[in-house]
Protein backbone atom coordinates (compact mmCIF):
# COMPACT_ATOMS: atom_id res chain seq x y z
CA UNK A 1 0.00 0.00 0.00
CA UNK A 2 1.50 3.49 -0.89
CA UNK A 3 1.77 5.57 1.82
CA UNK A 4 1.14 9.35 1.20
CA UNK A 5 3.32 12.25 3.07
CA UNK A 6 0.79 15.33 4.50
CA UNK A 7 0.93 18.36 5.86
CA UNK A 8 -2.36 20.45 7.70
CA UNK A 9 -1.88 23.98 7.32
CA UNK A 10 -4.12 25.71 10.53
CA UNK A 11 -4.53 23.44 12.96
CA UNK A 12 -7.79 25.64 14.68
CA UNK A 13 -11.29 23.79 14.73
CA UNK A 14 -11.19 22.10 11.44
CA UNK A 15 -7.81 21.79 10.79
CA UNK A 16 -7.76 19.66 13.89
CA UNK A 17 -10.66 17.19 12.54
CA UNK A 18 -8.04 16.95 9.45
CA UNK A 19 -5.44 15.94 12.15
CA UNK A 20 -7.22 13.58 13.69
CA UNK A 21 -8.86 12.15 10.46
CA UNK A 22 -5.11 11.71 8.85
CA UNK A 23 -3.61 10.41 11.66
CA UNK A 24 -6.33 7.09 11.94
CA UNK A 25 -5.94 6.82 7.82
CA UNK A 26 -3.30 4.20 7.06
CA UNK A 27 -2.76 5.82 3.93
CA UNK A 28 -1.27 8.76 5.24
CA UNK A 29 1.72 10.20 6.86
CA UNK A 30 1.28 13.13 8.56
CA UNK A 31 4.49 14.61 8.30
CA UNK A 32 4.04 18.54 9.36
CA UNK A 33 1.62 20.89 10.88
CA UNK A 34 1.43 24.57 10.43
CA UNK A 35 -0.40 27.60 12.17
CA UNK A 36 0.60 31.32 12.95
CA UNK A 37 -0.44 29.94 16.74
CA UNK A 38 3.08 28.76 17.59
CA UNK A 39 1.47 27.43 21.20
CA UNK A 40 -1.60 25.80 19.24
CA UNK A 41 0.89 24.08 16.97
CA UNK A 42 2.95 23.01 18.84
CA UNK A 43 0.45 21.32 21.11
CA UNK A 44 -1.08 20.13 18.15
CA UNK A 45 2.31 18.31 16.81
CA UNK A 46 3.30 17.11 20.11
CA UNK A 47 -0.04 15.29 19.85
CA UNK A 48 0.02 13.68 16.54
CA UNK A 49 4.10 13.47 16.43
CA UNK A 50 4.17 15.84 13.14
CA UNK A 51 6.78 18.38 12.77
CA UNK A 52 5.39 22.11 14.08
CA UNK A 53 6.28 25.14 11.52
CA UNK A 54 5.37 28.38 11.96
CA UNK A 55 5.91 29.62 8.03
CA UNK A 56 4.49 27.14 5.34
CA UNK A 57 7.16 28.35 2.31
CA UNK A 58 9.93 26.77 5.02
CA UNK A 59 7.82 23.67 5.62
CA UNK A 60 7.27 23.29 1.79
CA UNK A 61 11.44 23.86 1.20
CA UNK A 62 12.12 21.03 4.52
CA UNK A 63 9.77 18.20 3.84
CA UNK A 64 8.36 16.38 0.95
CA UNK A 65 4.96 16.30 0.70
CA UNK A 66 2.73 14.65 -1.71
CA UNK A 67 -0.53 16.23 -0.30
CA UNK A 68 -1.57 19.56 2.19
CA UNK A 69 -4.94 20.50 4.12
CA UNK A 70 -5.77 23.99 3.95
CA UNK A 71 -8.04 25.02 7.20
CA UNK A 72 -7.14 28.27 7.66
CA UNK A 73 -9.35 31.47 7.63
CA UNK A 74 -11.07 31.66 4.09
CA UNK A 75 -9.36 34.90 3.10
CA UNK A 76 -5.64 32.53 2.96
CA UNK A 77 -6.83 29.56 0.83
CA UNK A 78 -6.02 31.18 -1.98
CA UNK A 79 -2.24 31.53 -1.12
CA UNK A 80 -1.31 29.18 0.53
CA UNK A 81 -2.63 26.81 -2.27
CA UNK A 82 -0.59 28.65 -5.16
CA UNK A 83 2.27 28.57 -2.54
CA UNK A 84 1.54 24.58 -2.35
CA UNK A 85 1.65 24.27 -6.06
CA UNK A 86 4.52 26.09 -6.52
CA UNK A 87 6.25 23.13 -4.39
CA UNK A 88 4.29 20.39 -6.63
CA UNK A 89 2.17 19.45 -3.83
CA UNK A 90 -1.45 18.12 -4.53
CA UNK A 91 -4.11 20.23 -2.27
CA UNK A 92 -7.41 19.86 -0.64
CA UNK A 93 -8.79 23.51 0.57
CA UNK A 94 -11.52 23.52 2.95
CA UNK A 95 -14.62 25.34 1.22
CA UNK A 96 -15.42 28.33 0.56
CA UNK A 97 -12.63 27.33 -1.75
CA UNK A 98 -11.93 31.46 -1.63
CA UNK A 99 -13.74 35.10 -1.14
CA UNK A 100 -13.64 36.32 -4.76
CA UNK A 101 -14.20 34.61 -8.13
CA UNK A 102 -10.08 36.12 -8.96
CA UNK A 103 -8.46 34.42 -5.79
CA UNK A 104 -10.54 30.99 -7.29
CA UNK A 105 -8.76 31.34 -10.37
CA UNK A 106 -5.36 32.17 -9.20
CA UNK A 107 -6.11 28.54 -7.70
CA UNK A 108 -7.00 26.50 -10.54
CA UNK A 109 -4.35 27.97 -12.82
CA UNK A 110 -1.71 27.66 -10.63
CA UNK A 111 -2.48 23.78 -9.52
CA UNK A 112 -2.82 23.31 -13.61
CA UNK A 113 0.21 24.65 -14.08
CA UNK A 114 2.02 22.93 -11.76
CA UNK A 115 -0.06 19.63 -12.53
CA UNK A 116 -1.38 18.82 -8.99
CA UNK A 117 -4.45 18.07 -7.64
CA UNK A 118 -7.22 20.66 -6.54
CA UNK A 119 -10.11 19.00 -4.06
CA UNK A 120 -12.63 21.37 -2.37
CA UNK A 121 -13.94 20.33 1.02
CA UNK A 122 -17.29 20.27 0.16
CA UNK A 123 -18.12 16.82 2.12
CA UNK A 124 -21.58 16.84 1.56
CA UNK A 125 -21.62 15.59 -2.14
CA UNK A 126 -20.48 12.45 -0.92
CA UNK A 127 -23.91 11.98 0.47
CA UNK A 128 -25.99 9.05 -1.28
CA UNK A 129 -28.91 11.19 -1.18
CA UNK A 130 -27.15 14.03 -2.50
CA UNK A 131 -25.89 12.09 -5.29
CA UNK A 132 -29.48 10.49 -5.86
CA UNK A 133 -30.65 13.59 -6.91
CA UNK A 134 -27.94 14.75 -9.04
CA UNK A 135 -28.90 11.67 -10.85
CA UNK A 136 -32.34 11.97 -10.60
CA UNK A 137 -32.14 15.59 -12.21
CA UNK A 138 -30.14 14.25 -15.07
CA UNK A 139 -33.59 11.45 -15.52
CA UNK A 140 -31.79 8.43 -14.17
CA UNK A 141 -34.45 6.16 -13.43
CA UNK A 142 -32.36 2.68 -11.45
CA UNK A 143 -33.75 1.30 -8.45
CA UNK A 144 -35.09 3.89 -6.52
CA UNK A 145 -37.13 4.91 -9.03
CA UNK A 146 -37.19 9.10 -11.00
CA UNK A 147 -38.98 11.91 -9.92
CA UNK A 148 -38.96 12.93 -13.17
CA UNK A 149 -37.81 16.45 -14.38
CA UNK A 150 -36.95 18.75 -11.66
CA UNK A 151 -40.03 21.48 -11.19
CA UNK A 152 -39.07 23.68 -8.05
CA UNK A 153 -36.89 23.30 -5.30
CA UNK A 154 -37.09 24.76 -1.47
CA UNK A 155 -34.52 25.05 1.17
CA UNK A 156 -34.48 26.59 4.64
CA UNK A 157 -31.04 26.53 6.44
CA UNK A 158 -30.42 27.90 10.09
CA UNK A 159 -27.52 27.64 11.51
CA UNK A 160 -27.14 29.75 14.81
CA UNK A 161 -24.50 31.45 16.18
CA UNK A 162 -24.44 33.87 18.85
CA UNK A 163 -22.20 36.79 19.77
CA UNK A 164 -19.48 34.65 21.03
CA UNK A 165 -18.93 32.70 17.39
CA UNK A 166 -18.46 36.31 16.13
CA UNK A 167 -16.40 38.20 19.41
CA UNK A 168 -13.68 35.81 19.53
CA UNK A 169 -13.08 37.02 15.82
CA UNK A 170 -14.85 40.08 15.89
CA UNK A 171 -12.54 43.50 14.31
CA UNK A 172 -12.48 44.44 17.76
CA UNK A 173 -12.64 43.14 20.87
CA UNK A 174 -15.60 45.10 22.71
CA UNK A 175 -13.95 44.76 26.43
CA UNK A 176 -10.63 45.91 25.55
CA UNK A 177 -11.12 47.82 21.98
CA UNK A 178 -7.98 46.35 20.70
CA UNK A 179 -8.13 44.88 17.27
CA UNK A 180 -8.64 40.72 18.15
CA UNK A 181 -6.90 39.74 14.98
CA UNK A 182 -8.62 36.69 13.80
CA UNK A 183 -11.38 36.74 10.97
CA UNK A 184 -14.79 35.93 11.21
CA UNK A 185 -17.42 38.24 10.61
CA UNK A 186 -15.88 40.91 7.94
CA UNK A 187 -15.76 41.13 4.18
CA UNK A 188 -12.13 41.47 3.92
CA UNK A 189 -11.28 37.94 5.68
CA UNK A 190 -14.31 36.14 5.84
CA UNK A 191 -15.49 37.23 2.55
CA UNK A 192 -19.52 37.28 3.90
CA UNK A 193 -21.76 35.89 6.91
CA UNK A 194 -23.87 33.07 6.37
CA UNK A 195 -23.62 32.82 2.99
CA UNK A 196 -20.01 31.89 2.81
CA UNK A 197 -19.81 29.89 6.28
CA UNK A 198 -22.58 27.74 6.51
CA UNK A 199 -24.77 28.50 3.80
CA UNK A 200 -22.34 27.43 0.97
CA UNK A 201 -22.26 24.00 1.47
CA UNK A 202 -26.20 24.07 0.12
CA UNK A 203 -25.46 26.59 -2.53
CA UNK A 204 -22.95 24.24 -3.89
CA UNK A 205 -25.40 21.33 -3.34
CA UNK A 206 -28.26 23.09 -5.11
CA UNK A 207 -26.02 24.32 -8.19
CA UNK A 208 -24.74 20.42 -8.27
CA UNK A 209 -27.96 18.71 -8.33
CA UNK A 210 -30.29 20.68 -10.03
CA UNK A 211 -28.37 23.66 -12.03
CA UNK A 212 -26.92 25.04 -13.83
CA UNK A 213 -28.37 28.86 -12.60
CA UNK A 214 -29.81 31.06 -15.62
CA UNK A 215 -29.73 33.86 -12.75
CA UNK A 216 -31.10 34.54 -9.42
CA UNK A 217 -32.09 37.56 -6.98
CA UNK A 218 -31.52 38.41 -3.55
CA UNK A 219 -32.47 39.88 -0.07
CA UNK A 220 -29.79 39.94 2.84
CA UNK A 221 -29.90 41.54 6.21
CA UNK A 222 -27.72 41.84 9.53
CA UNK A 223 -30.81 41.36 11.81
CA UNK A 224 -29.25 39.80 15.19
CA UNK A 225 -28.67 42.82 17.90
CA UNK A 226 -25.95 39.60 18.98
CA UNK A 227 -24.41 40.06 15.62
CA UNK A 228 -23.65 43.96 16.50
CA UNK A 229 -19.79 43.71 15.93
CA UNK A 230 -20.17 42.19 12.39
CA UNK A 231 -19.81 43.64 9.08
CA UNK A 232 -21.32 41.15 6.95
CA UNK A 233 -24.46 39.36 6.63
CA UNK A 234 -26.56 36.43 9.17
CA UNK A 235 -30.34 36.69 6.78
CA UNK A 236 -30.61 36.22 3.24
CA UNK A 237 -33.04 35.04 1.18
CA UNK A 238 -33.08 33.92 -2.79
CA UNK A 239 -35.25 33.74 -5.66
CA UNK A 240 -33.19 30.86 -8.08
CA UNK A 241 -33.93 29.76 -12.11
CA UNK A 242 -32.09 27.50 -13.42
CA UNK A 243 -30.77 26.78 -17.39
CA UNK A 244 -33.08 24.03 -17.40
CA UNK A 245 -36.40 26.23 -16.28
CA UNK A 246 -36.90 24.99 -12.81
CA UNK A 247 -37.21 27.63 -9.70
CA UNK A 248 -35.87 27.79 -6.60
CA UNK A 249 -35.90 29.66 -2.95
CA UNK A 250 -33.53 29.13 -0.44
CA UNK A 251 -33.34 31.06 2.98
CA UNK A 252 -30.45 31.03 5.06
CA UNK A 253 -30.01 32.58 8.09
CA UNK A 254 -27.98 32.28 11.25
CA UNK A 255 -29.97 34.83 13.87
CA UNK A 256 -32.80 32.22 15.48
CA UNK A 257 -31.96 31.12 18.24
CA UNK A 258 -34.88 28.52 18.18
CA UNK A 259 -33.90 26.83 15.32
CA UNK A 260 -36.66 25.54 12.97
CA UNK A 261 -35.15 22.26 11.35
CA UNK A 262 -32.81 22.42 8.37
CA UNK A 263 -34.86 21.36 5.52
CA UNK A 264 -34.82 20.86 1.81
CA UNK A 265 -37.26 19.63 -0.69
CA UNK A 266 -36.82 18.64 -5.06
CA UNK A 267 -39.88 18.06 -6.72
CA UNK A 268 -39.82 16.86 -10.03
CA UNK A 269 -43.34 16.02 -12.24
CA UNK A 270 -43.00 12.10 -10.89
CA UNK A 271 -42.31 12.42 -7.13
CA UNK A 272 -40.19 14.54 -4.75
CA UNK A 273 -36.80 14.00 -2.40
CA UNK A 274 -37.38 15.54 1.12
CA UNK A 275 -34.84 16.02 3.33
CA UNK A 276 -35.37 17.33 6.94
CA UNK A 277 -32.52 17.95 9.33
CA UNK A 278 -30.75 14.61 7.58
CA UNK A 279 -33.77 12.40 7.43
CA UNK A 280 -34.98 11.48 3.70
CA UNK A 281 -38.47 11.17 2.49
CA UNK A 282 -39.43 10.33 -1.16
CA UNK A 283 -41.58 9.37 -3.37
CA UNK A 284 -40.91 8.57 -7.00
CA UNK A 285 -42.49 7.04 -9.83
CA UNK A 286 -41.73 3.28 -9.32
CA UNK A 287 -41.55 3.56 -5.20
CA UNK A 288 -44.37 5.10 -4.52
CA UNK A 289 -46.66 2.34 -3.07
CA UNK A 290 -45.59 4.66 0.49
CA UNK A 291 -42.67 7.39 1.56
CA UNK A 292 -40.66 5.39 3.03
CA UNK A 293 -37.16 7.00 5.21
CA UNK A 294 -33.57 6.89 4.45
CA UNK A 295 -31.02 7.42 7.03
CA UNK A 296 -28.19 9.61 6.39
CA UNK A 297 -25.81 7.80 7.80
CA UNK A 298 -26.18 5.53 4.80
CA UNK A 299 -22.47 5.45 4.05
CA UNK A 300 -21.45 7.38 0.97
CA UNK A 301 -19.05 5.87 -2.24
CA UNK A 302 -16.15 8.09 -0.85
CA UNK A 303 -14.81 10.84 1.37
CA UNK A 304 -13.07 13.73 0.61
CA UNK A 305 -9.50 12.54 1.83
CA UNK A 306 -10.40 8.57 -0.19
CA UNK A 307 -11.54 10.45 -3.15
CA UNK A 308 -8.06 12.75 -3.03
CA UNK A 309 -6.25 9.85 -2.65
CA UNK A 310 -8.14 8.00 -5.29
CA UNK A 311 -7.39 11.07 -7.94
CA UNK A 312 -3.70 11.33 -6.74
CA UNK A 313 -2.77 7.78 -6.99
CA UNK A 314 -4.79 7.25 -10.49
CA UNK A 315 -4.47 10.61 -12.33
CA UNK A 316 -8.04 11.52 -12.44
CA UNK A 317 -9.95 14.50 -11.16
CA UNK A 318 -11.49 14.74 -7.71
CA UNK A 319 -14.85 14.88 -7.39
CA UNK A 320 -14.62 18.50 -6.24
CA UNK A 321 -11.70 20.30 -8.44
CA UNK A 322 -11.40 23.74 -8.54
CA UNK A 323 -13.47 24.27 -11.47
CA UNK A 324 -16.25 22.33 -9.15
CA UNK A 325 -15.42 24.59 -5.56
CA UNK A 326 -15.39 27.80 -7.74
CA UNK A 327 -19.29 27.53 -8.91
CA UNK A 328 -20.20 28.26 -5.50
CA UNK A 329 -18.33 31.37 -5.06
CA UNK A 330 -19.78 32.54 -8.34
CA UNK A 331 -23.44 31.64 -6.60
CA UNK A 332 -22.00 34.18 -3.51
CA UNK A 333 -20.61 36.46 -5.58
CA UNK A 334 -23.98 36.51 -7.64
CA UNK A 335 -26.10 36.61 -4.57
CA UNK A 336 -23.72 39.61 -3.76
CA UNK A 337 -24.25 41.51 -6.54
CA UNK A 338 -28.06 40.98 -6.50
CA UNK A 339 -28.14 43.03 -3.11
CA UNK A 340 -25.83 45.69 -3.76
CA UNK A 341 -27.94 46.10 -6.60
CA UNK A 342 -31.17 45.66 -6.12
CA UNK A 343 -31.65 43.59 -9.23
CA UNK A 344 -31.34 39.91 -10.75
CA UNK A 345 -27.97 38.60 -11.97
CA UNK A 346 -27.35 36.49 -14.64
CA UNK A 347 -24.82 33.75 -14.88
CA UNK A 348 -21.66 33.23 -15.98
CA UNK A 349 -21.10 36.48 -13.25
CA UNK A 350 -18.25 39.25 -13.72
CA UNK A 351 -16.78 39.75 -10.80
CA UNK A 352 -14.67 42.26 -8.89
CA UNK A 353 -13.32 42.29 -5.69
CA UNK A 354 -15.62 44.62 -4.28
CA UNK A 355 -17.93 43.62 -1.60
CA UNK A 356 -21.51 45.45 -0.91
CA UNK A 357 -21.72 48.16 1.18
CA UNK A 358 -25.42 47.68 0.69
CA UNK A 359 -26.45 45.32 3.31
CA UNK A 360 -29.80 46.33 5.05
CA UNK A 361 -28.46 46.36 8.74
CA UNK A 362 -32.00 46.14 10.96
CA UNK A 363 -30.52 45.48 14.20
CA UNK A 364 -30.56 49.28 15.27
CA UNK A 365 -33.91 49.96 14.12
CA UNK A 366 -37.06 50.55 16.23
CA UNK A 367 -39.71 47.66 16.04
CA UNK A 368 -43.02 47.20 17.25
CA UNK A 369 -44.89 44.21 17.52
N1 LIG B 1 -16.05 21.41 5.55
C1 LIG B 1 -16.65 21.86 6.63
O1 LIG B 1 -17.79 21.48 6.94
C2 LIG B 1 -15.95 22.88 7.50
C3 LIG B 1 -16.31 22.99 8.85
C4 LIG B 1 -15.67 23.96 9.62
C5 LIG B 1 -14.72 24.82 9.05
N2 LIG B 1 -14.41 24.69 7.72
C6 LIG B 1 -13.45 25.62 7.09
O2 LIG B 1 -12.17 25.49 7.69
C7 LIG B 1 -11.52 26.76 7.72
C8 LIG B 1 -11.09 27.06 9.15
O3 LIG B 1 -12.24 27.19 9.96
P1 LIG B 1 -12.15 26.95 11.54
O4 LIG B 1 -13.54 26.97 12.04
O5 LIG B 1 -11.28 25.78 11.83
O6 LIG B 1 -11.41 28.30 12.00
P2 LIG B 1 -10.51 28.52 13.30
O7 LIG B 1 -10.46 29.99 13.50
O8 LIG B 1 -11.01 27.63 14.41
O9 LIG B 1 -9.07 27.96 12.88
C9 LIG B 1 -8.27 28.61 11.94
C10 LIG B 1 -6.82 28.25 12.26
O10 LIG B 1 -6.00 28.85 11.24
C11 LIG B 1 -4.93 29.53 11.87
N3 LIG B 1 -4.52 30.64 11.02
C12 LIG B 1 -5.04 31.88 10.91
N4 LIG B 1 -4.37 32.60 10.00
C13 LIG B 1 -3.39 31.78 9.52
C14 LIG B 1 -2.36 31.95 8.56
N5 LIG B 1 -2.21 33.10 7.90
N6 LIG B 1 -1.52 30.92 8.34
C15 LIG B 1 -1.65 29.73 9.01
N7 LIG B 1 -2.61 29.52 9.93
C16 LIG B 1 -3.48 30.54 10.17
C17 LIG B 1 -5.48 30.00 13.22
O11 LIG B 1 -4.44 30.27 14.14
C18 LIG B 1 -6.33 28.81 13.61
O12 LIG B 1 -5.58 27.83 14.28
C19 LIG B 1 -12.52 27.77 7.18
O13 LIG B 1 -12.23 28.06 5.84
C20 LIG B 1 -13.84 27.07 7.31
O14 LIG B 1 -14.80 27.47 6.35
C21 LIG B 1 -14.99 23.73 6.95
Amino acid sequence: MKVHNFAVIGVGGRGGDWVKELSRNQEVKLLAVMDIDEKRVKKVAEECGATPYLDAEEMFQQEKLDGVVIATPHYMHAPYTVMAAEHDVNVISEKPMAITLQQCDEMIIACRKHAVKLAIGFQHRFNPTHQYIYDAARGAKGELGTIGRVTDWQCVTRHYRGDLYYLSSSPVDPKTGVKAGPWRGRWSTEGAGILINQAVHELDLFQWMVGPLRSLSAHAATISKEHALIEVEDTVAVSFESLAGAVGTMIFTSSNKKSEKNKFVVHGTEGYVEEIDGMVTMDTRYKNEEDYEVPFTQPARQNVLENFIDAVDKDTEPMVPGEEGRKAIEVIRAILKSVETDQAVYFPVKDSSSFPTVINVYRDKPFEF
